[in-house]
């Protein structure tokens, strides 16, 4: 382990960011991703974006927005500036009480519901997927009430995210031990296999699921999704300010098939946001419903 005063650590210092800088880095990042900063975390952009300015030897944040905005690698900058801005903080089995209620409540009343129409079909979309945990626990909870049944249904998980990075390691699908803190021993052994590198998904699990990189507030993008009978977008919108709330969860609203559910994170809300589901109310959760 290398010590603090190892040769392999340069200490940077960081590029101190103007007031007015901030405002013109923030609306820029807002207007590409709906990402919205306050400005109480304005040291957030200083930690966060020293090394990239290191990289590129730009001395200021005013020569680092004109390159973002004019410089001739821009396309590729801006990926790199969604890497920087967003939080991927995710793991496998994140917050059971909710998945509990998914499983038992929600999940069964679609697979009643397209049993009875003869329908075996069911279309889940996990916006914000992060590296992948989400959907993964989705397709393991679907295989754990399916069981030998799902050889018979279609089951499609679509799974997006503004990151590149986070959709390629979700693509790969092997995992360390932080991404399983709360997941069942059993689960582990039965859906990943041991692997040099973490524990890698089995194929099964992956068979369902397609990721793609995806900015939530491209509305067009989001109109080429299949129509949903579940939407999970958990631990998203809370980076969001209410105008971009209000569209990217209108966009979830066209989505939905009728009865269809949007499932958010549990500090998240759509008071304020949203007038059109209806609330039911679980043990430890909220699935908002569109009626009719
Ligand atoms: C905190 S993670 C949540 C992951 C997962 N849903 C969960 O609850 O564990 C938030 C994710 O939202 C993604 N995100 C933020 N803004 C986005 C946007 N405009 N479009 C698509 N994804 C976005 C981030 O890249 C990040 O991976």
């Amino acid at each position: 382990m290398g010590s603090l005063f190892s040769s392999s650590i340069t200490l940077r210092k960081s590029v101190k960011i103007s007031d007015d800088e901030f405002v013109q880095l923030r609306d820029f990042i807002y207007e590409k991703s709906g990402i919205f900063v306050d400005i109480k975390r304005k040291y957030l952009f200083e930690s966060r974006f020293s090394k990239r300015l290191a990289q590129l030897s730009l001395s200021s944040f005013a020569d680092y927005i004109k390159y973002l905005k004019f410089g001739p690698n821009k396309n590729d900058e801006l990926k790199k500036l969604y890497e920087l801005v967003t939080t991927n903080e995710t793991s496998l089995f994140r917050d059971i009480k909710q998945l509990d209620a998914f499983r038992d409540n929600v999940l069964k009343e679609k697979l009643d519901q397209q049993r009875k129409a003869g329908k075996l079909e069911l279309n889940i979309w996990s916006a914000g997927c992060s590296s992948g945990e989400e959907p993964y626990t989705l397709s393991i909870l679907i295989h754990e009430v399916l069981r030998m049944e799902i050889a018979r249904w279609k089951i499609n998980i679509t799974a997006v995210d503004l990151s590149q990075p986070m959709i390629d390691k979700a693509k790969k699908g092997v995992y360390g031990d932080y991404s399983f803190k709360t997941t069942p021993d059993d689960i582990k052994k039965r859906y990943f296999t041991e692997a040099p590198d973490g524990w890698k998904i089995k194929p099964a699990v992956t068979k369902p699921i397609t990721f793609q990189q995806m900015n939530l507030n491209d509305g067009l993008a989001l109109k080429r999704i299949a129509r949903s009978h579940i939407i999970f977008c958990r631990n998203v919108i809370i980076y969001f300010d209410e105008n971009m709330k209000k569209k990217v969860v209108n966009s979830f609203y066209d989505n939905l098939l009728p009865d269809g559910y949007l499932m958010l994170g549990h500090s998240e809300t759509l008071h304020k946001v949203s007038q059109s589901f209806k609330p039911i109310f679980h043990p430890g959760t909220i699935a908002y419903k569109k009626e009719g």
